[in-house]
């Protein structure tokens, strides 16, 4: 089968199409004929050697896709062969992959396999963002950066659907249009300007509760300073490096909440959950509450573009490769 192959870490260049053996279905997992392949920002990370999770060279960058479930290992009750499904798994850039069966969510026929495989990471680590690291609800303030990213897009949507205000920041005049049309209620370039202030004008004078933060180095300062009494600043990446170590007792006088967070320990973790919020999130999908917005599909065979756009802050939304 086709799979895209790098065999040192490094730029987008070290991506390359090659011939592999097809997948043996072990026991416990689901063998998936992948039709649309998500891309995530960790992927550009994990080709560059500087992900949490460290490639073993030759390796296959991928975290998720959609397709049809073609064979199932010993044990697995859960899906069957013929099934249309997403899921979380590794090595996706590729014509098959492998999940384990916990990890594969079936996917309603209303879903289309781009959306299915631009849902499991970016939708599900907003959702969780906002339901299960906090308790988003009517009345709250969020501010959320990248949010015209994969990630960013969602959270605004899912926080607007869960009756929050919702501010956020890009880092272009293009960007923010979307980002208004997707229902944020003022949106800051911060990459011309101080954002605290204008969220502190915007909630006059006191600030948001809960910031939704993976950029990391360039926006914690400000955070901080535009974080409500009791907020929560959630830290999930570092796009734009990681933050300096901080003294806690800085957080006391306002008695706030600096938090990590990482959706595989929901996914690894507490699969009924995971289930649950996709559900959740294919209803609202149907409803037309929460729209994919898939910036760019690409070939799989041209991978090293997907990622050179992303990397180049130029894209919008969800990128999508297509075996
Ligand atoms: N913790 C988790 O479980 C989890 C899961 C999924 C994603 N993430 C993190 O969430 C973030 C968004 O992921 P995504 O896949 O949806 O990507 P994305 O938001 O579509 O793309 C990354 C965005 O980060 C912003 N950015 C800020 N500083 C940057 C820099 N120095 N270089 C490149 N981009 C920079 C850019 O938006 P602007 O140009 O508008 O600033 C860019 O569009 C990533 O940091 C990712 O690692 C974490």
């Amino acid at each position: 089968m086709n799979a895209i192959v790098f065999s040192q870490t490094g730029g987008p260049e070290v991506l390359r199409l090659s011939e592999v053996p097809k997948p043996e279905v072990r026991p416990g997992m689901a063998l998936i004929r992948v039709h649309a392949i998500g891309v995530n920002f960790a992927d550009t990370r994990f080709r560059q050697g500087t992900y949490v999770v460290k490639p073993k060279l030759p390796d296959t960058p991928g975290m998720e896709a959609a397709g049809v479930v073609e064979a199932v290992g010993d044990g697995v009750t859960n899906v069957r062969p013929g099934a249309r499904v997403a899921a979380f798994t590794v090595k996706s850039y590729a014509e098959y992959c492998q999940a384990p069966a916990s990890m594969v969510v079936p996917l309603p026929d209303a879903v289309s396999f781009v959306d299915g495989a631009a849902f499991p990471i970016q939708v599900l680590t907003a959702y969780h963002l906002l339901h299960t690291a906090d308790a988003t609800g009517p009345g709250r303030t969020v501010l959320v950066h990248s949010a015209a990213g994969g990630v960013g897009l969602a959270a605004v949507q899912l926080a607007r659907v869960a009756g929050a205000r919702v501010f956020a920041t890009v880092s272009s005049d293009a960007k923010a249009r979307l980002v208004l049309d997707h229902g944020a209620e003022a949106v800051v370039n911060y990459a011309t300007g101080k954002f605290a202030d204008e969220v502190l004008r915007l909630t006059e004078g006191r600030g948001v509760d809960l910031i939704l933060d993976a950029v990391g180095k360039p926006t914690f300062e400000e955070d901080l300073r535009c974080l409500a009494a009791f907020g929560h600043l959630s830290l999930y990446g570092r796009a734009g490096g990681p933050i300096e170590p901080f003294d806690v007792v800085r957080l006391s006088p306002k008695s706030q909440k600096v938090s990590g967070f990482m959706l595989p320990t929901v996914t690894r973790n507490f699969p009924d959950k995971t289930r649950e919020s996709a559900e959740r999130c294919f209803a609202l999908m149907r409803d037309g509450r929460l729209k994919l917005h898939i910036g760019k599909t690409f070939a799989l065979a041209d991978a090293a573009d997907a990622h050179r756009y992303l990397e180049s802050r130029q894209s919008t939304g969800k990128l999508v490769l297509i075996p």
